[in-house]
C-alpha cells in the first residue's frame, strides 16, 4: 500500500480523489500495489466528501508520517506551495504537483533539492491538463534536439476564442461561462492577460533547453482587448485567432518566447483546436513536428496526469531514476 498526501482540495485535488477512487484496479495493475490517500491538508472542511475526515490543517502532519512517500501538491500560487513542497523534498518524500507557477517560478531548486535526495519532483499536469507533454519532451523526444515548441496552452483563452468565433459572443461573456465551467483560473486575469500561458511556456522552453527563463522576460499580449470584429475579419480572410505560445532561439541564439494572439491559416494543425482543447506542436532536429492534443483543464483529465506521475514514483520505489537539471538564466 502507497501512502500519499495531497495539498489542497480544489478542483484537482478532488479530482485526484475521484480519479484514484475510479481507477482503483488500474492503479493496482499498473503499480502492483493500491494506494492510499493519507491526509488531505486544506484550510476548509469537507464534512459532505468522502474522504472529509481525512481533512488537516497541520502540514507537519504530513511531513511527520513516515508512511507517506508521495506528496501531491494542487495548492495553487507560489507560497506556501513552493515551501511546502522543499520541506517535503527535504524530508525525504516524493513531490508530485499541477502547479505551473511553483515550477515555472523554482523548478530549478526543486529539481536540484529532489536530486539531492535520490528522490522525484514531477509535474505533468503543470503543463497541458492531462495531456501527456511533459513525459513525451523528457523521455521519448530525448534523443532529438528541440528547434521550437509552438502551443495552445490555455483551455480558457481558447474557449473563449472558440465561443466569439462560433457563437459571436462577446470577450467578457465567453469568459463567464469559462469560469461557471470552472476552466479558469482564480484570477482570470492569468488567463486572459496571458500569464498562465507564459509560465508554461517557460516550462517547456526548459525542457526543451534546458534554461528556466523568467515569466517576466516572456513578451506577453493576452486577449483581454480582443474584440469580436477581430475574430470576424480573420474568418474572413481564411484564418483563426489563436493564443499561441512560442518557445524557441533567435538568429543569435538567444532565447525567443512569447505569448500573443496569432492569426493562422486554416491549413495550421493548431488552427482547428477548439474549446477547452490544447495541442502542443514541437519541431525536433531529427523527428520534425510532432503534435500533442488533448484535455488542457477541467478536473479529471488534470488529475489523471497527477495520478500518472503518482503511479510512476510508485512504480519505482526506492530506485527513482535521475531526472533533468535546469540551470536559471543569467540576470
Ligand atoms: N486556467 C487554465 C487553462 C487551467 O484554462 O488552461 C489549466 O492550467
Amino acid at each position: 500500500m502507497a501512502k500519499i498526501s495531497i495539498l489542497g482540495f480544489g478542483t484537482i485535488g478532488q479530482g485526484l480523489a475521484e480519479v484514484i477512487a475510479q481507477n482503483a484496479e488500474v492503479v493496482r495493475r499498473q503499480c502492483g500495489e493500491p494506494i492510499e490517500i493519507a491526509h488531505v491538508l486544506d484550510l476548509r472542511e469537507f464534512p459532505d466528501h468522502p474522504l472529509g475526515g481525512l481533512v488537516t490543517h497541520d502540514f507537519n502532519d504530513v511531513l511527520n508520517d513516515p508512511e507517506v512517500s508521495v506528496v501531491v501538491e494542487m495548492m495553487g500560487g507560489s507560497h506556501p506551495a513552493y515551501d511546502f513542497s522543499l520541506a517535503a523534498l527535504k524530508a525525504g518524500k516524493n513531490v508530485v504537483t499541477s502547479n505551473k507557477e511553483v515550477v515555472a517560478n523554482f523548478g530549478p531548486e526543486l529539481l536540484a533539492e529532489a536530486k539531492k535526495k535520490g528522490l522525484r519532483y514531477l509535474f505533468e499536469a503543470s503543463v497541458g491538463g492531462g495531456i501527456p507533454i511533459i513525459r513525451a519532451m523528457t523521455s521519448s523526444l530525448a534523443g532529438n534536439e528541440i528547434v521550437e515548441v509552438n502551443g495552445i496552452l490555455n483551455g480558457t483563452t481558447n474557449y473563449i476564442l472558440t465561443e466569439m468565433k462560433e457563437k459571436g459572443r462577446t470577450m467578457q461573456e465567453a469568459l463567464a461561462t469559462a469560469q461557471e465551467l470552472g476552466y479558469a483560473e482564480r484570477d482570470p486575469s492569468a488567463d486572459i492577460d496571458g500569464l498562465d500561458a507564459a509560465r508554461k511556456i517557460c516550462i517547456l522552453n526548459a525542457l526543451a533547453f534546458g534554461v528556466m527563463i523568467p515569466v517576466d522576460r516572456v513578451d506577453v499580449t493576452g486577449i483581454r482587448d480582443m474584440s469580436l470584429d477581430e475574430i470576424l475579419d480573420a474568418e474572413k480572410s481564411g484564418q483563426t485567432v489563436k493564443l499561441i505560445a512560442h518557445a524557441g532561439k533567435k538568429a543569435d541564439g538567444s532565447p525567443d518566447l512569447w505569448v500573443r494572439p496569432t492569426r493562422l491559416d486554416k491549413s495550421s494543425p493548431l488552427a482547428s483546436v477548439s474549446g477547452v482543447f490544447n495541442a502542443i506542436l514541437v519541431r525536433g532536429r531529427s523527428l520534425g513536428d510532432v503534435m500533442f492534443y488533448g484535455a488542457g483543464a477541467g478536473s479529471l483529465p488534470t488529475a489523471s496526469a497527477v495520478l500518472a506521475d503518482v503511479i510512476d514514483i510508485v512504480r519505482c520505489g526506492d530506485k527513482q531514476p535521475a531526472q533533468q537539471q535546469w540551470r536559471r538564466a543569467d540576470a
